[in-house]
């Protein structure tokens, strides 16, 4: 399959990273042709100007700034998220990267008030998710990230896609142990995507 691999943080020595380079190998040795979309290494601009507020909803007129990630986009059958939880929601480059790509005509339509998918392309998808607080506290606060997976990205290819939700939890009190019981658990999952 071809698989975008969406990637949000910014230091190359961060457990991200580190998650990020093993999800990249793991679906590789699966087979799976992968598009590195490394968000900070490329230079993602993720503010929406005036003008892309404008052409929002004027395809193909909202795609000439973005051109290639939308490109990238509808050439991926499957898509990997990997990235830290920052206040309760992605950073905002990788928000940014939906506000700016995932725009009318390419993700979506809508046509009299009705919405309607383009993304059934997408057969797989999978999130490789850091946080600093507990399990119990991301259930607390509503776990925003996983909703927007689970309900919000999940509704766009389909209730019935297969959908991989990984994440470490407690960052915080994190150890070596736990690290390394978590990479071995993503590699497993991958290798097998
Ligand atoms: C700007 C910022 C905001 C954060 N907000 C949250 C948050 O709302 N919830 C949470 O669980 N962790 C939060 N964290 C903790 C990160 O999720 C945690 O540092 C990260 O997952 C650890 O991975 P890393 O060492 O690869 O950065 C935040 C961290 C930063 C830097």
């Amino acid at each position: 399959m071809r698989v975008l691999l969406l990637h949000s943080h910014p230091v190359e020595s961060s457990f991200g990273r580190a998650l990020h380079d093993l999800t990249l190998e793991s679906l590789r040795k699966a087979g799976h042709e992968v598009d590195d979309c490394n968000l900070y290494e490329e230079g993602f601009d993720p503010v929406m100007s005036r003008h892309d507020r404008m052409v929002y909803h004027d395809y193909p007129e909202n795609t000439k700034r973005v051109g290639t990630y939308v490109e990238r986009l509808q050439k991926a059958e499957a898509i990997v998220i990997v990235t830290p939880v920052w206040n309760f929601g992605f950073p905002a480059i990788l928000k940014g990267y939906f506000d700016r790509v995932w725009v009318k005509g390419v993700t979506f339509d809508l046509e009299n008030g009705k919405l309607s998918s383009k993304m059934t392309h997408i057969k797989k998808f999978g999130v490789v998710f850091t946080y600093g607080a507990t399990r119990w506290n991301a259930f607390l606060a509503g776990n925003p990230p996983k909703k927007i997976v689970t309900r919000w990205l999940r509704a766009h290819f389909g209730l019935t896609t297969p959908a991989l939700f990984l994440a470490h939890y407690d960052m915080n009190n994190c150890t070596p142990e736990t690290r390394q019981r978590f990479m071995d658990k993503v590699q497993a999952k991958m290798e097998a995507f």
